[in-house]
C-alpha cells in the first residue's frame, strides 16, 4: 500500500509500542529548525492573527523553526512547544523568549501530561495524523491534548496537514474523520475559516450552569463521561448531548 493511499480506516489498531509511538524514521523529517513553516502552518498563523486576545497561553505541537513563537510571543503569557529533536529545542533557545518553553515530548506519549506542567487556551497542531502509528495512540493524543486544554479553550488544525501523511507513518484526514472525535469525546468540531478548524470542549456553558446549580445542591459534576449514569439515585443524572456531561451527588 502506498502512502497517499492511509487513511483512518486502513491504519492498525495498536502499534505495539509503549514509550515513543508515532516516531518517523525518514530523516530530516522531526528537525524543522532550518526548513521554512510549513504553509499548513501558515494558514493557521493567519487565523490566529486575527482572533488571539493579549495574554493567550498556546501549546504549539510540532515547533519547526519556532518562527510561530517569535510571531505570537508579544501577545502571550506563554508558549510551550513540543518537538522530537534536539536540533529545535536548541534553536528556540536561541531566540531567548522569556515565555517560551520547548519540550522534547512526544504527543502520543502517555507521558504528556505528567510532563506538561501548565494548561493551554489554544492548542495549535497543523498534522494531527501525519505522524499517527495506530489508533490507540492518535486517541491517546486527543486525550492528552484535552486534559491540558482549559475548559474555554480550543485546539486548531487544518485542511492542508490533514491531507498529508509521512511516507512510513501517519494518514490523511477528511473534515469527517475530525468530526469522530464528537463521537469519543465531549467536544464540539467546527471550521473556524475555510480549511482551518477549531476543536472546543461542548457546551461549556450549560456545563457551568449545572456545576453550580449541582454544587448548591451539595453535589459534584463530572466534566468527562465516567461511564453509564446509575438507573437509580439521590439525583436524577442530566446529561447532554452525546452523554458527555452528567451531574453526579457523591
Ligand atoms: C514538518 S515539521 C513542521 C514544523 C512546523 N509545525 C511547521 O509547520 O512549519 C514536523 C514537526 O512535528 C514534530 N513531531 C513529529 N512527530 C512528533 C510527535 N510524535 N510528537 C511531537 N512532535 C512531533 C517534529 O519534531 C517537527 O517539529
Amino acid at each position: 500500500m502506498t502512502h497517499e493511499s492511509r487513511t483512518y480506516t486502513t491504519a492498525r489498531a495498536f502499534c505495539g509500542h509503549h514509550a515513543q509511538p508515532g516516531v518517523t524514521q525518514v530523516p530530516g523529517a522531526l528537525d524543522w529548525s532550518q526548513q521554512e513553516t510549513t504553509p499548513d502552518q501558515a494558514c493557521i498563523e493567519a487565523v490566529l492573527e486575527t482572533v488571539l486576545l493579549p495574554g493567550a497561553s498556546i501549546l504549539h505541537v510540532g515547533v519547526g523553526n519556532s518562527q510561530f513563537a517569535h510571531r505570537f510571543a508579544a501577545r502571550a503569557s506563554r508558549i510551550d512547544g513540543l518537538t522530537l529533536h534536539p536540533n529545535e529545542q536548541t534553536h528556540a533557545a536561541t531566540l531567548g523568549l522569556p515565555q517560551y518553553t520547548v519540550y522534547l515530548l512526544n504527543k502520543y506519549s502517555p507521558a504528556f501530561r505528567a510532563v506538561l506542567p501548565h494548561r493551554y487556551g489554544w492548542i495549535i497542531d497543523t498534522n494531527p495524523a501525519h505522524f499517527a502509528c495506530c489508533h490507540h495512540h492518535f486517541w491517546l493524543m486527543w486525550a492528552n491534548y484535552l486534559g491540558v486544554l482549559t475548559p474555554q479553550g480550543q485546539i486548531v488544525t487544518c485542511q492542508r496537514g490533514m491531507n498529508a501523511s509521512q511516507a512510513d507513518c501517519g494518514w490523511t484526514m477528511t473534515y469527517g474523520d475530525l468530526l469522530r472525535l464528537e463521537e469519543r469525546f465531549p467536544v464540539q468540531v467546527a471550521p473556524l475559516t475555510d480549511g482551518v478548524y477549531g476543536i472546543q470542549p461542548r457546551d461549556t456553558t450549560s456545563v457551568r450552569r449545572r456545576r453550580v446549580a449541582a454544587e448548591a445542591q451539595g453535589c459534584a459534576v463530572a466534566t468527562v463521561d465516567p461511564g453509564p449514569a446509575p438507573e437509580t439515585g439521590p439525583m436524577v443524572p442530566s446529561r447532554v448531548a452525546g452523554g458527555a456531561h452528567r451531574a453526579q451527588c457523591v
